[in-house]
């Protein structure tokens, strides 16, 4: 086996935002907004980049084998497989392609897990692990990077968990992964059963820890993992995934970075000045606001209110900021652009903002920020980020705005009409509602309806500015399914709108939504969200 191992004085970094923060309820991602995720970690320089789950879905093996094929520049591609049959060999036919093809194969190994979900006795399921462990390694050769996961390990007994690691490593895995599946470890334990592995597996093998954060601990289990020699973090941008989500990779790093003592000689290669953009792509991208007082990248995280902080930060920031704004990429929202800005002006700081646009896509956002520098006075990288953002999340649209109207005053109902082209027909419809937006969406299903056998049904609905001013820019998140899908599986899709006039940003988004849905139902619902999970069983 040739696997490079954790070069000294690092920590190697596994994002899983795409493959167990997706499985976050709601979060489902299209192929090209994966991709989009993707490349803004590449930005970031994670070390790999878990990209789904290849056996789960089509749509999923889909964007894996995509991203697999973009990604270079020494980032490793890791796709998820159960130790089952099928499901290795597919993840192996997704990354097989990959500058640096990363497997990550994985069992239950608790009693609870085995008895109850997996109905195998312990030798079976050891038995399964070697099994394809070593399928992995002898497909993908020996400079791949085989990862084993002892799924639940933190309710495991240790000495059938130090069995199964030792037997893995005996089989080919050069990796060797903790994961607290249901976030039930406490630090100073997590760190104990952390060193036993790293002492047991020596240099045969990376240790690596993977934690859930329900009981808030996520973190702060990673950490101490780190401190008891681990050497891979496997966590999400935004701590997103599923119940309480998992390690945030913000607060993994820049804790590495902030406290060099208590890690000694231990970095990552994280360009943290990315991590703002990462965060609100995430965000944006599956409708999950970010707290603002979540550490490092919320709204309030660099604020400071009080008189007594703020004039000591203005005396000097280091009295109570231990990081700087500008560390994880937020210089503050300044003036960009105004109606004499040319195209490549625009480009230069779309580029500072971590974006690269060109062609067809610059022509467009260059032509929205003109128009928006009429409507508002000032256009700031706030409001260029999210036009950046609304293009991303574009779809194909079968249902486009023609026009609308509404009147609506104070205690009464109100009226709206709107006129839409529905698969290249026009079609009209007027509705009233207990407000402006009930109204025209009221209209919109009206004339949806007849054409498509179902409406959307609304189950969310969020409006927010996108930076300081009366004239702001209102961005509103839509979430909604189709009235013929209920139930606990019904898929939810998300849609955004932008704009000046808030009603306008509120159709906007509820169109983008149906498109989405319309989408799914011609292409099938795996084909279209690749986070949609076909299996009964999955971590
Ligand atoms: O939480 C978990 O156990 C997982 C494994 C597949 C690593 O996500
Ligand atoms: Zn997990």
């Amino acid at each position: 086996m040739t696997v490079p191992a954790v070069p000294a004085g690092s920590v190697r970094i596994f994002d899983t935002t795409l493959r167990d923060g997706e499985q976050a309820p709601g979060a489902g991602l299209t192929a090209a907004e994966k991709l989009e995720v993707a490349r803004q970690l590449a930005r970031l320089k994670v070390d790999v980049i878990e990209a789904g789950f290849p056996a789960a879905s089509p749509g999923d093996f889909e964007a894996v084998r995509r991203i697999a094929q973009e990604t270079k520049g020494g980032i490793a591609v890791a796709a998820l497989a159960r130790c089952r049959d099928g499901d290795p060999q597919r993840a192996v036919e997704a990354i097989s392609i990959a500058e640096r093809p990363h497997l990550h194969v994985f069992i239950a190994t608790s009693d609870i897990h085995l008895k109850h979900k997996l109905r195998l006795s312990r030798d079976e399921a050891l038995a399964e692990a070697v099994r394809w462990v070593a399928y992995g390694r002898k497909a993908l050769g020996p400079d791949a990077e085989i990862e084993f996961s002892a799924e639940d390990a933190s309710r495991t007994d240790t000495d059938f968990l130090l069995q199964v690691y030792g037997a893995v490593v005996e089989a080919g895995a050069s990796t060797v992964n903790i994961p607290d599946t249901v976030g039930y470890a406490i630090p100073a334990e997590f760190g104990k059963l952390t060193k036993r592995v790293v002492d047991l597996v020596g240099s045969d093998a990376t240790v690596s820890v993977h934690c859930h954060n329900d009981l808030g601990l996520a973190t702060a289990n990673t950490l101490a993992a780190v401190q008891a020699g681990a050497r891979q973090v496997e966590v999400t941008v935004n701590g997103l995934g599923e119940r309480a989500g998992n390690a945030s990779l913000e607060e993994v790093v820049m804790a590495l970075r902030t406290r060099p003592t208590q890690f000694p000689k231990l970095g990552s290669a994280v360009q943290t000045e990315q991590i703002s953009a990462a965060s609100r792509l995430v965000s944006y991208l599956t409708g999950f606001t970010i707290q603002p007082n979540k550490a490092i990248v919320g709204g309030n995280a660099f604020a400071h209110e009080s008189g007594i902080h703020q004039d000591g930060v203005i005396k000097n920031p280091l009295t109570y900021e231990i990081m700087t704004p500008q560390s994880i990429g937020l210089a503050g929202s300044q003036l960009t652009i105004g109606k004499l800005s040319g195209r490549r002006g625009l480009q230069g700081k779309l580029r500072e903002l971590g974006h690269d646009v060109e062609g067809e896509a610059l022509d467009a956002i260059y032509r929205q920020a003109i128009a928006l520098a009429d409507a508002k006075k000032e256009v700031t990288d706030l409001d260029l980020l999210a036009l950046v953002e609304q293009r991303v999340s574009e779809v194909p649209a079968s249902v486009e705005l023609v026009g609308w109207s509404v009147t609506s005053s104070h205690g009464g109902n109100a009226t709206g009409s709107v006129t839409l082209t529905v698969r290249g027909e026009d079609r009209s419809a007027e509705a009233t509602g207990n407000g402006p937006v009930d109204a025209l969406y009221s209209a919109v299903d009206q004339a949806l309806q007849p054409v498509f056998g179902w409406r959307p049904v609304l189950t969310e609905w969020e409006i927010k500015a996108v930076s300081a001013g009366e004239d702001a820019q209102g961005q509103v998140l839509v979430r909604c399914r189709r009235s013929s899908d209920e139930g606990p599986g019904a898929l939810v899709v998300s849609g955004h709108g932008l704009s000046t006039n808030i009603i306008e940003a509120s159709i906007e988004g509820y169109l983008v939504a149906v498109n989405k849905l319309h989408g799914a139902e011609i292409n099938g619902v795996d084909v279209a969200f690749v986070g949609r999970r076909t299996a009964e069983d999955l971590p």
